[in-house]
């Protein structure tokens, strides 16, 4: 039976891959194969099946080729049923007959031949018949592919060669390319007829080794010759003379824009009209013009093809010719870069639907793959500045100020030392990003290594005292918008690639690496299951909701909050300071939210100290000068009001005198040094803080409507939870004089430790109520999680007002 082949058992019932939907028992199943949908989409597919099978695809004639033209000379094969052509243009056509058998005589005949030019026939390329539609669809039908791709999968034999099939199963066919080059060329014809001179460039993943089936043609209109034109056509025009050879006297579209003044938006919408009213095929065009590059979207009908057309994008043509050259200096990138976008996208981290959103963009993470491969040992990839050093003078190129030099060809670059295969290099990325400090690094493709986020906030602070002394800020020394994640793109070196990311894609990124990274290590990763179970990448390409909540992890761990650090949020003045910390910001960082959590307990939430003293050592900023005259403080005091950083057990780490040392022996530059090096390694890493708190009332329950009920009644703004001190203190306040006390006093200690380096930069604050039979201690802590990151946030804002 036909239907069987479109109906899949699965592990809830089944599904229709013809329809695209999932069947619980085999009632419906009858119910659905007899029902209207399916019937009429099976007489569809055969019907265009048949029109296949009927048809052949024509090339090569004269553009002014009528339909009854080709009509006339394909009658001599057979009745013909149907012309489909660009009218337009004449690029291609496809003629069907009544019969398959007359489309098999016209490519039975070696050649055809019509007005005086050789024409090309081809059969019709038998296409998959599917529910054509975007989307939610897409995703499904993504998964439909992937089951497919996954039985191809198990029958490997090793991660090496599963990760060879995912490259063989999604990446751009040479029909498809020609599908897209022929659309290059129809806009090319188009275009030039308005803009004369103009260029349409590809660039993205059609041509940077890195498509796949489904991808958007990005296509960059170069403009910088027909700007040149105008200019000359209009110097003409002044001085009276005739237009030159060189600036094609035909009118055209550019009389009514001058392209050297008209903004990008104007252009934008002209080559919207242009895409609309003259390029056959085309529908769905939008103009965005309020992208970081604006960019104009349209869809080929006939083709299948979704594209963006942008202008000024020469330095995305360039990176393009880079990814290409890192394909080619190692084949084992491209495999790795298909497997990790596809991972990416089952655990939704990458590939957002329409326009920007907060996942990864496809080419930030292929940045991250080769990033990565850089900083294997022996580095898999050169580093942007060696390939710079490879290049000969005639590659030198420079776009918008930016060095963009590197060699035309892959076997300039010696051979990398690496001998790794692919199951062990996918591994290893899960590893590296496993341990990555995101919220304290930078990723830099030009130096090949990691950058501290330091010296970004300083370099943000010299962009604007130069912007200060010297008027209109020059476009290298702006800063980039420091995120959650930040990858620098290779050239452009102050535009973060990553920098659309929000907190939760980041944490979620992380995350997904450490549980890959926890898989990988695993037998099931590494070796083909003799027992038939799913092996290898198809575990890792389980999606999101097969693979378990996220959430899982966090219900099992211990009462925890966390304050990352967030570079982009720091008031100007802690980021001066954190500049010039250097590697001991995070103490400086610390010190500051313990601070602010000391606030938010004492002042906003009004829990009292419990008697309890501890030792805290010197602030980072005057430690160098005070070194072994650690304090005695309680924690009535904050702890940077004390001077900061806390040391959690009394004398636990004795200060070290110069003398001690030189009892021992060694020199007294050593002994400094020595020194250094343990202040150094003490600022990096400080001790954790302690407090102890009681709280007599439920100050976390109703807050939000005696806010309501005080702003009112107050002068102050409307502002969210946790965005003002005074609000938020009185909110408390209001609560303790007039709801009822708690039963018993909630008592608790609080630890706080910084953490990073080999994990993303943050404050963790674990809770141990000394008692909660009740309960009530979990609701607090509840409210706590949000509250206090947000709180200590406004309170570090506030201090650097
Ligand atoms: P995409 O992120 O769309 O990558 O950027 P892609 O490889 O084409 O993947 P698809 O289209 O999602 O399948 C497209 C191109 O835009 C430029 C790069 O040249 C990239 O290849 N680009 C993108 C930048 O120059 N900077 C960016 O921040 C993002």
């Amino acid at each position: 039976m036909e239907h069987d082949k479109d109906i899949q058992t699965t592990q809830r019932g089944f599904h229709c891959n013809l329809c695209i939907v999932n069947i619980p028992n085999k009632p419906s199943l009858d119910d659905h194969v007899k029902g209207k949908k399916h019937q009429h989409l099976l007489r569809l597919r055969a019907q265009r099946k048949a029109q296949e099978e009927n048809s052949v695809f024509v090339s090569g004639f004269k553009p002014d080729t009528s339909q009854t033209d080709l009509k006339e000379y394909f009658a001599q094969f057979g009745p013909v049923s149907d012309v489909i052509m660009d009218k337009h243009k004449g690029v291609y056509a496809i003629v069907e007959f009544s019969e398959p058998q007359n489309a098999q005589a016209v490519l039975a005949q070696l050649e055809h031949q019509l007005d005086g030019l050789k024409l090309r026939v081809k059969p019709r390329e038998r296409k998959e018949f599917k529910l054509a539609t975007r989307g939610k669809q897409d995703s499904k039908n993504t998964q439909i592919s992937l089951d497919r791709l996954n039985n191809e999968l198990l029958k490997a034999t090793s991660v090496n060669e599963q990760m060879q099939k995912v490259v063989d199963s999604f990446e751009l066919k040479e029909n498809e390319k020609k599908v897209r080059d022929l659309l290059v060329q129809l806009l090319q014809e188009v275009f030039t007829e308005f803009f004369p001179d103009c260029q349409i460039v590809p660039f993205g993943s059609s041509v940077n080794t890195f498509g796949i089936h489904s991808c958007d043609l990005d296509l960059f209109l170069d403009l910088e010759n027909t700007k040149a034109f105008q200019a000359c056509a209009k110097s003409s025009e002044a001085t009276g003379e005739n237009q030159s050879e060189d600036c094609h006297s035909e009118d055209s579209i550019l009389s009514d824009i001058d392209l050297s003044t008209a903004s990008p938006a104007e252009v934008l919408e002209l080559v919207a009209v242009i895409l609309r009213k003259c390029v056959p095929g085309v529908h769905k065009v939008q103009t965005l013009s309020t992208a970081r590059l604006p960019v104009v979207k349209f869809s080929h009908r006939e083709l299948n093809l979704h594209g963006d057309i942008t202008i000024n994008n020469r330095l995305a043509v360039r990176n393009t010719r880079f990814l290409q050259l890192c394909s080619g200096i190692d084949s084992r990138l491209r495999p790795l870069v298909y497997t990790i976008r596809l991972w990416a996208k089952q655990k939704q981290l990458a590939g957002n639907l329409s326009g920007p959103g907060p996942l990864l963009n496809n080419y930030a993470l292929t940045l991250l793959v080769i990033f990565y491969l850089q900083n294997r040992d022996p580095p898999v990839l050169p580093s942007v500045n060696h390939l710079k050093n490879m290049a000969c003078e005639e590659e030198e190129c420079v776009i918008e100020e930016w060095d963009c030099t590197f060699p035309s060809q892959p076997f300039i670059v010696p051979s990398s030392k690496n001998t790794e295969d692919l199951c062990t290099l996918l591994f290893g990325f899960f590893t590296f990003y496993s341990k990555f400090d995101f919220s304290a690094s930078v990723v830099c493709l030009r130096d090949g290594h990691v950058l501290p986020i330091t010296d970004f906030l300083r370099r943000d602070e010299e962009a604007v005292d130069t912007a200060e002394a010297s008027g209109p800020k020059p476009k290298r020394s702006s800063a980039p918008k420091l995120g959650p994640m930040n990858v620098l793109d290779p050239f452009e070196q102050n535009h973060n690639v990553a920098g659309n990311l929000n907190e939760r894609t980041q944490k979620n990124f992380k995350r997904e690496c450490c549980e890959a990274e926890k898989y990988c290590r695993s037998l099931q990763y590494q070796r083909k299951s003799t027992k038939g179970k799913s092996w290898g990448l198809v575990r890792l390409f389980a999606p999101l909701s097969e693979a378990g909540p996220r959430s899982q992890v966090e219900t099992e761990k211990i009462m925890e909050v966390s304050i990352p650090f967030k570079a982009a949020v720091l008031p100007e003045p802690l980021r001066a300071q954190l500049a010039l910390a250097g590697k001991s910001f995070r103490s400086i960082w610390f010190a500051k939210i313990c601070s602010a959590v000391h606030t938010v307990f004492h002042e906003i939430l009004k829990c009292s100290p419990l008697e309890e003293t501890q030792t805290v050592a010197a602030t980072t900023q005057d430690k160098a000068e005070t070194e072994g005259n650690e304090m005695e403080v309680n924690n009535n005091q904050s702890v940077e009001d004390s001077g900061s950083q806390a040391k959690s057990e009394t004398g636990k780490k004795r200060p070290l005198t110069v003398d001690e040392e030189e009892e021992e022996g060694p020199s007294t530059s050593t002994v400094i040094e020595a020194k250094r090096q343990r202040l150094d390694a003490d600022m990096e890493h400080p001790e954790p803080v302690h407090w102890t708190w009681s709280q007599g009332n439920r100050v976390w329950a109703g807050r939000r409507k005696v806010r309501r009920d005080l702003l009112k009644t107050s002068d102050e703004t409307s502002k969210p939870e946790g965005g003002c001190i005074d609000i938020e203190s009185r909110v408390t306040q209001s609560i303790v004089e007039k709801e009822e006390k708690l039963q018993e006093l909630l008592e608790f200690k609080v630890d706080a430790e910084v953490v990073g380096g080999n994990q993303s930069t943050k404050v963790v604050l674990r809770f141990h109520p000394s008692h909660d039979t009740t309960g009530v201690f979990q609701d607090f802590f509840h409210f706590l999680e949000s509250f206090l990151p947000k709180m200590a946030e406004t309170i570090l804002g506030r201090a650097g007002s």
